[in-house]
């Protein structure tokens, strides 16, 4: 969801930021573009759509100072004006943005009034411009821009070029943002993933900001110099790319088993004591969590005996849940930068230090500001809908409870693997759903988290409208939906449950396909294989719908905006 990338370089450049912006292209862009400095001007290049069509659009510019942006619309339609960088009124600045600037409006106008123009939709632009106006009265860019830090309201961070300085400014304020340190090189990136020669970065935090040289930086926080850790970049595992799968979302589907087993070797050399204690001397659980890793928290809250809830993310800190100081809060994020996440936590911080963190990645921001910390061992996640991760974070919990409980872990491989019959079958079903509009997954108890994460991944990949819903509700309304070959998922034991039964006897009589997935519930980790034969349904269904299936439209793998 937006990418950011900035460099000073004598030769190559305009690859390096290609470069980088490709390396970010997972967080979810539908435009992008680059500026840079040719003899004190600024100049810009921007395009809807890929990468590759602004490559083709650079040809052989040669520069040596430039920032780039990948844009995933917010302010404003997906158009070339209002891709990044923005340009300030007389050409002094530029800059590209990720986050969102909640007073814009009232900026907007107050440099209107200024006489100053607008040729976007966009927030960033009246930053450009607030930061121009600032510049003229401070005649000093740090302090022009400690202003307009002072004046905006809400999340950004910001790469910024100034036409007669070969420097470039940066701010950061929530919205996620490095330095990188290669050898006589200093770049500024949205995430660790961009870095390509650095060997080690600086996580910039919130309300610092700087610049970077050709050959130096410096952080400020306040209009004092901030000292920061450098950290060691770490060597990336071999298994990044595709390998043999044309996807990844397929590559990560069938890691599952492996990332378990990732997890269960990493999770024995950690001395879990005081996480538990933590959780232990709790009045209450409060998991809070967005999309898929909310679904995985509605799963793993039922291996919890404790008081618990669970609540969305984004409804947490809007509606002001009330916060209890005995209460212990667990954030579940498997990029540890949703920004619904770090909201909610922000929130409860104010008031409580009992949060855990749970995340993919290390150092994230929901890593780096929470009491304590746990990891899931899931390797990268590429693909934007979210699978080997979901089954991790569900695992992770899983372990967690059975060491408050004092019981032991008990996983089998066979819990996990598919075989290549079931996947054909599968496929044979995708290949009759590939053909419908809507689907229905019902189901009982617990396993209506399930159905809520399957329905989720088929919507998202396929493109097909898809809804969760307990079994019994289907009677009270959905119910109208049903006509002939209607597709539902039943998830459960039809045997053991007369309930579930009734509900596919009145799917059948009006004439509904009723698919039935079932799996040993006396086992609390058995639920895994068909959650891989959900994932691997939605797979192959938007497979046979030639859907863009690592990066859906629309969706973007970080969610950092609001
Ligand atoms: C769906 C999916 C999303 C994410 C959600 C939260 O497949 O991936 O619903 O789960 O945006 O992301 P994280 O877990 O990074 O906080």
């Amino acid at each position: 969801m937006c990418g950011i990338i900035a460099c000073i370089k004598t030769k190559g450049l305009c690859t390096y930021l290609l470069n980088g912006l490709k390396k970010e292209d997972y967080r979810g862009y539908d435009s992008c573009g680059i500026g840079f400095i040719e003899n004190e001007k600024i100049k810009t290049i921007k395009t809807v759509g890929s990468i590759e069509i602004l490559k083709n659009k650079i040809k052989d510019e040669e520069f040596t100072i430039g920032i780039g942006h990948t844009r995933w619309a917010t302010h404003g339609i997906n158009n070339v004006e209002n891709a990044h960088p923005h340009i300030s009124n007389h050409g002094l600045f530029s800059l590209v943005h990720n986050g969102t600037i909640y007073n814009y409006k009232d900026l907007k106008k107050e440099l209107i009034d200024l006489g100053f123009s607008f040729y976007s939709e966009t927030d960033s632009e009246v930053i450009v411009n607030l930061l121009e106006y600032e510049y003229g009265i401070t005649l000093d860019v740090k302090k022009a821009i400690e202003n307009v830090i002072s004046r905006l309201k809400g999340t950004f961070a910001l790469c910024i070029l100034f036409c007669y300085e070969k420097r470039i400014y940066f701010v950061r304020n929530h919205s996620p943002l490095i330095l990188g340190i290669g050898q006589n090189i200093f770049t500024l990136l949205s995430d660790v993933n961009a870095l390509q020669d650095e060997k080690a970065y600086i996580n910039i935090d919130d309300l610092e900001y700087g610049y970077i040289s050709d050959d130096s930086y410096q952080i400020y926080k306040n209009g004092k110099k901030v000292k920061k850790i450098i950290e060691e970049k770490e060597v990336e595992k071999e298994n990044k790319n595709k390998l043999n799968h044309v996807y990844y979302m397929e590559k990560e589907i069938e890691e599952i088993p492996s990332m378990i087993n990732n997890l269960l070797n990493n999770i024995k050399n950690i001395d879990l004591t005081k996480i538990i204690s933590q959780i232990d001397n709790a009045k209450k659980l409060i998991f809070i969590a967005s999309g898929t890793s909310y679904h995985a928290a509605l799963k793993a809250q039922s291996f919890f005996d404790k008081e618990k809830e669970v609540i969305i993310a984004s409804e947490f800190y809007t509606t002001k849940y009330q916060i209890d100081k005995n209460n212990c809060y667990i954030f579940i994020s498997q990029s540890g930068e949703t920004m619904d996440v770090l909201k909610s936590l922000e929130y409860v911080k104010d008031i409580c230090n009992n949060t855990l963190g749970i995340t993919n990645v290390k150092n994230s921001s929901l890593y780096k500001n929470t009491k304590s910390q746990l990891l899931i061992y899931a390797e990268k996640e590429i693909a934007v809908a979210s699978t080997k991760a979901y089954i991790n974070e569900i695992m992770l919990l899983y372990i967690v409870a059975c060491n408050l409980k004092k019981q032991n872990v008990i996983y089998y491989d066979d819990l996990s693997i598919i075989s290549n019959e079931r996947k054909e079958k599968i496929k044979n079903i995708a290949k009759t759903l590939k053909n419908k509009n809507n689907a229905i997954f019902i189901a009982k108890g617990s396993d209506y988290f399930l159905a809520l994460e399957a329905s989720l991944k088929l919507k998202e990949v396929s493109y097909i409208h898809s809804e969760a819903m307990y079994a019994g509700e289907l009677k009270h309304g959905p119910i109208a939906l049903i006509e002939k070959n209607f597709p539902v998922f039943v998830i459960g034991d039809i045997k053991e449950n007369e309930y579930l039964n009734s509900a596919i006897e009145e799917i059948k009589s009006r004439g509904g396909l009723v698919y039935q997935f079932n799996y040993d519930h006396k086992n609390s980790l058995s639920f895994i294989k068909i959650m891989e034969e959900f994932f691997y349904l939605a797979f192959y269904t938007a497979l046979f719908k030639k859907r863009e299936i690592d990066k859906p439209r629309n969706l973007a793998k970080s969610v950092t905006v609001e």
